[in-house]
């Protein structure tokens, strides 16, 4: 079978009549700093367009131990804010001539492990891992083979790495806090995957806004153990059967609020007449929603910009593991899913 004919850069070189250091400094984006002409330059990357050329990755990993590679896991890529963070961070990798490959952990933590060690064995540059957010043992591996990485999302307090992540707390009191101002008071929580970060942080928050007003939390209302949309159609099962039936639910994250909101519409229930409900997570559809709705939204465009650019940073300090975590903000959107009751009462 006949082999592909790898174009070299001396194919190149004879084509247009230079050196072939000329060429490789044209293809390296080095033409300014050795002062080629654009003239030149032009003239070489037409011709290495015409011929076909493309840089031999696997030489190019073994002289300079580098692939221009990096790994990135995430749980669930059907997910938009997973598929948002994921699209940021293959946007910046790509303005740094670094191509992404991507694996999809379906919220497993055995198939998070088994992405990492695929990731290393092709020898990846660095990896960003939005973890399922259980076990933790497997990043720390990584940290002590020098492997350059970044933790987006769920994170672990004692893992000695770069991280980004929402201010998940304080989300929920801005969250919990409105609805007060509503005169909410029995407010049905559908949480998350329980010892995760994230859902441990959030549940803080819905409990500390409850303390901060004097009033005792109904952990009755206080439902789920998962992300997914499943847990919340249960969830909402669960607080719309109770009697008395909560005056509003907050949903732990955007998976979940859509299995609410069809168990609502089920109950042959209307949002916000009959139940009000806030979603942590904007996502693409909330505001075209029959109901629009209220959200914590958290940062995900930025979130892959920065996830990328700190592992950028480490891998071209020749491994230096910059321990940098960063916290970024939410934002409680208004919109139409929270009604006003006359007076601070459950019904
Ligand atoms: O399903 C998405 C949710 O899980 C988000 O709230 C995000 O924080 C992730 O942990």
């Amino acid at each position: 079978m006949a082999q592909n004919k790898q174009i070299t850069l001396d194919n190149i070189a004879s084509a247009v009549g230079v050196s072939c250091s000329t060429v490789s400094r044209v293809l390296t984006g080095q033409s300014k700093k050795y002062r080629i002409s654009d003239k030149t330059r032009e003239l070489v990357q037409e011709t290495a367009r015409e011929l076909g050329y493309f840089p031999d990755q696997l030489a190019r990993g073994l002289r300079t131990k580098r692939t221009n590679t990096i790994g990135l896991i995430i749980p669930d890529i059907s997910n938009p804010f997973f598929s948002t963070i994921a699209r940021n961070i293959e946007i910046q990798a790509r303005k740094t001539g670094c191509s992404t490959v991507l694996s999809d952990s379906q919220e497993d933590t055995q198939l998070e492990i088994e992405s990492v060690q695929l990731l290393q064995s092709r020898k990846v540059d660095g990896l960003i891992i939005c973890p399922v957010g259980e076990e933790h043992s497997h990043l720390e591996r990584i940290i002590s083979s020098g492997l350059p990485l970044v933790i987006v999302d769920r994170y672990f307090k004692n893992l000695d790495c770069a991280f980004v992540v929402s201010d998940n707390y304080q989300g929920a009191v801005e969250a919990v806090e409105y609805f007060f101002s509503m005169n909410h008071r029995s407010i049905g929580y559908i949480q998350g995957r329980v010892n995760t970060s994230v859902n441990i942080e959030r549940i803080r928050g819905f409990r500390d806004a409850y303390s901060k007003q004097g009033i005792p939390v109904d952990e009755s209302l206080i439902v789920g153990d998962s992300f997914g949309k499943r847990n919340g159609y249960i969830g909402a099962k669960m607080l719309l059967s109770k009697s008395p039936r909560p005056t509003a639910i907050f949903a732990a994250s955007n998976l979940i609020s859509l299995g609410a909101m069809s168990a609502i519409q089920e109950e042959g229930l209307k949002i916000p007449e009959d139940i009000s409900i806030i979603s942590f997570d904007e996502q693409p559809y909330s505001e075209y929603l029959a109901t629009p709705m209220t959200t914590v939204a958290q940062q995900t465009s930025e979130t892959g910009e920065i996830a990328f650019k700190l592992l950028h940073a480490q891998i071209h300090q020749d491994g230096e593991q910059s321990k940098e975590g960063i916290v970024l903000p939410t934002e409680l959107v208004f919109r139409k899913s929270v009604k006003k009751l006359n007076h601070p009462t459950s019904e």
